[in-house]
């Protein structure tokens, strides 16, 4: 058994770390063949490519997916500890497999992901969820198999959780979700310790990819016929620091960028490493999306400070200014969170007008969660959750506001968009555009999902624009 232990989780160790081939055990390949599984991920997007990876372990093992948990003899959860909600739907999902496990006794179930790497979840599944037959970290995902193995051999709860990162595991099997475009990982972990966020302790430290390994990735990728690639990591602006003296998220971009791939994004990008480099190279190649995920936080330099964010309000506005002046028709995305322990109406109100000045395409609010182990934990917070809820309701209003203003910008233009599908509701294609804009549109011929076609906007809703295809 090994546990998740905080103190190791908060440190840093600059030593060279291990880059390792992924290899399974011959013995376990088709051993659990016509047993079935099913996954839920929570979370963020660095969850849903880790299931891609849990996925194709499960397939090498001889499982094969169910999409109804109902009928699965393996249950697992891709957790998420960024907020209490994603923390008590997880718990939520436990309960209802607790009763499951009563009536199907054979029935295994395994949590993995973010929560698994924190100390009180884990004792707290020591403890009152017994029934949970296997618990594995962020850090050692690749030991799935002979995780899962042994618990059914021994019949005997295991959990094995490395609070270090171990070896940066390259070569893991992957089934991916969609067949036109594509998670591609290119550092995990951030060093970043905001104050308020549980990131740092659960995905370890900053550890860039080699270049190689993800221009072979994308080179496959495009072998393939992938039209867009997304570069994941908690913090990709700190790309290739732990690694190269003179390669940068930028140079990244622009090595991919010269490949024959229609669509590049990225995400996320904190503001403290956005160099004028990257920001070039963005404006400069069109199979760049000009789409920036820009998370402010809050428009107060006494919050960001608090938060331990390193900029302040001027010198983020200086940063998106910089950027939408650079890189034409960019469409930038934020996050914010209200109700920071401390944050004052007039705190909050400086978010307000820092909105007013960005107008952003698209913006992900949220109440501040208490995260046990972070600093933020410790801090006085005197405003109550009514004050909260409105703060965030205030915000909302004026957040939409601008969506909707933007969106009705680009009506009666031509947008480049890759067709997704064809929504059940209404019957018409749908896709996304290069600003990554959800757009909905009637075709008078046949498409294919994967396909780029050129769409005319026809009318501008807050989360989404229709179209017909030209
Ligand atoms: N409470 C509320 N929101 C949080 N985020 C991260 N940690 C917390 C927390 N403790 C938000 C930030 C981040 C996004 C992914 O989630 O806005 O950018
Ligand atoms: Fe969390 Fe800050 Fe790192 Fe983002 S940059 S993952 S908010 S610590």
């Amino acid at each position: 058994m090994n546990l998740p232990n905080l103190i190791e989780a908060k440190s840093r160790n600059r030593k060279d770390y291990n880059r390792i081939d992924y290899k399974i055990d011959d013995s376990i390949i088709n051993k659990y063949k016509g047993k079935t599984f099913f996954i839920k991920t929570y979370g963020c997007q660095m969850n849903e490519h880790d299931t891609e990876n849990i996925k194709a372990l499960l397939i090498d093992l001889g499982f094969s997916e169910v999409d109804n948990y109902l009928n699965a003899d393996l249950v697992l959860l891709n957790t998420c500890s960024i907020r209490e909600n994603a923390h008590n739907k997880a718990f939520g999902m436990l309960g209802r497999l607790k009763h499951l496990k009563e009536e199907k006794k054979d029935l295994l179930i395994g949590l993995c992901g973010c929560m698994a790497q924190e100390v009180g979840v884990v004792e707290e599944i020591l403890k009152d969820y017994k029934f949970v037959n296997f618990v594995f970290g962020t850090h050692n995902l690749y030991q799935l198999p002979e995780i899962l193995d042994k618990a059914i051999e021994e019949n005997k709860q295991q959990i094995e959780v490395f609070s270090r990162e171990g070896d940066l595991v390259e070569g893991l099997p992957v089934v991916r979700a969609n067949s036109y475009k594509a998670y591609v990982n290119i550092i995990y972990g951030c060093d970043k310790f905001c104050t308020y966020c549980i990131v740092p302790y659960t995905r370890g430290r900053e550890r860039s990819r080699k270049k190689e390994d993800i221009l072979n990735e994308i080179d496959k990728l495009i072998e393939d016929g992938y039209k867009e690639v997304t570069l994941l990591g908690q913090n990709v602006n700190a790309y290739g620091k732990d690694l190269y003296d003179d390669y940068n998220l930028g140079n990244l971009l622009e090595d991919i960028a010269l490949k024959d791939i229609p669509r590049i994004r990225f995400m996320t990008s904190h503001p403290w490493d956005f160099t004028d480099k990257m920001i070039e190279v963005i404006g400069k190649y069109p199979n760049i999306m000009p789409a920036v995920h820009l998370p402010v936080q809050s428009g107060s330099s006494r919050v960001l400070k608090l938060m331990g964010r390193r900029y302040t309000r001027e010198s983020y506005l200086e940063l998106f200014h910089k950027i939408k002046d650079t890189v034409l028709g960019v469409s930038i995305s934020t996050d914010i969170i209200v109700g920071f322990p401390g944050e004052t109406e007039e705190d909050f109100n400086d978010t307000l007008s820092l909105v007013e000045e960005c107008k952003y395409d698209n913006a992900f609010t949220f109440i501040f969660s208490e995260r046990e182990g972070t600093p933020a934990c410790k801090l006085k917070d005197n405003t109550t959750l009514k004050e909260k809820e409105d703060r965030l309701q205030r915000l909302n209003e004026v957040v939409n506001k601008y969506f909707l203003e933007n969106n009705k910008k680009l009506e009666n233009t031509t947008l480049k968009v890759l067709v997704e599908g064809i929504s059940d509701k209404k019957g018409m294609y749908y896709g996304y555009s290069e600003t990554n804009k959800l757009i909905n549109f009637s075709g008078d011929r046949e498409l294919n999902i994967g396909d780029i076609v050129e769409v005319e906007i026809t009318d501008a809703k807050t989360w989404s624009l229709d179209g017909r295809l030209i």
